[in-house]
């Protein structure tokens, strides 16, 4: 039994990696498995595609809901040739403007989570499999008023990195995905309290274009994938300016 697990599919990127994924590998799949809280956007989504999906509607950071999936993999023992970890959030304001509940929340789902699946599902990957990681740009270097979500996104981009010599022996690829603002439903809850910067929304993505890149730079076993011309001058520029003078200027733009 082959199978691509994608989290965070019940919208934004999660959500189009399952349809390209569908797409491009639905004859040479039996499942995807999905995983989110919201069981009707899963069941909206197999509306659409035609491979089956198999639900998980759990919330990650439950170990009691998430066991759900850990239980099915030892159970079924299947080949997993890609896994998604897309699920994650991010709550725009300075450190204490952002409850101290939300900023944990955050680090609980992007790192603890994301370190979670990908320990549980590699013993059911084998020689060929992609792993592709949801970092961003904002892992490049530190972001005043989204502090704890850029340090969440280094820690996914450092991990992924040293992911990816590990597992060269066993031909598994790593990628982390470091998009700048991609238009999906993020904004709602990261936007719930603060606005984001004006020079973030002329940059912002399309969904589809991020992923179709990701795919794609996967495929060829690319350690990182930064969509368009903006990004990708973003990530140079945090490699040759000093960040503090980075830092003074975004913290002085809002
Ligand atoms: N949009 C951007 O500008 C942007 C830029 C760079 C990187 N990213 C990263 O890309 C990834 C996908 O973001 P997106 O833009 O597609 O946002 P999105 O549309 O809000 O999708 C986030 C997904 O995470 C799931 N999720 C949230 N909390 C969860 C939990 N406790 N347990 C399980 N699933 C949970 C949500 O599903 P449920 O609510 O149904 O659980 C949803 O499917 C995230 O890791 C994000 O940090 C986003």
């Amino acid at each position: 039994m082959k199978i691509a697990v994608i989290t965070g599919a019940s919208s934004g990127m999660g959500r189009e990696f399952v349809t390209q994924i569908d797409r491009a590998y639905g004859d040479i799949l039996s499942e995807i498995w999905v995983l989110a809280r919201r069981k009707e956007r899963l069941e909206e989504l197999q509306k659409e595609i035609k491979t089956p999906l198999r639900m998980f509607s759990v919330d990650l950071t439950k170990d009691s809901e998430y066991e759900e999936y850990t239980k099915a993999l030892e159970k079924l023992k299947p080949s997993v040739g890609i896994l998604v970890n897309s699920s994650g959030f991010g709550k725009i304001g300075t450190f204490q403007e952002v409850s101290k509940g939300s900023n944990l929340a955050m680090i609980e789902l992007n790192c603890h989570s994301l370190t979670k699946v990908t320990y549980d599902t590699l013993p059911f990957m084998k020689k060929g499999a992609r792993i592709i990681n949801l970092a961003s740009s904002a892992a490049f270097l530190p972001q005043p008023r989204f502090a704890v979500y850029a340090a969440t996104k280094s820690y996914v981009l450092s991990f992924s990195r040293a992911l990816k010599y590990e597992l060269t022996s066993r031909k598994i690829s790593v990628t982390a995905v470091c998009p700048g603002p991609v238009k999906t439903e993020f904004f709602d809850i990261a936007e719930e309290n603060n606005q984001i910067a004006f020079y973030k929304k002329i940059v912002m993505a399309d969904a589809r274009k991020v992923v179709e890149k990701a795919m794609a730079d996967a495929k060829i076993g690319k350690s990182k994938s930064v969509y368009g011309l903006p990004m990708q001058a973003f990530e140079i520029l945090s490699k040759i300016v000093p960040h503090e003078a980075i830092l003074k200027i975004m913290s002085q733009w809002k």
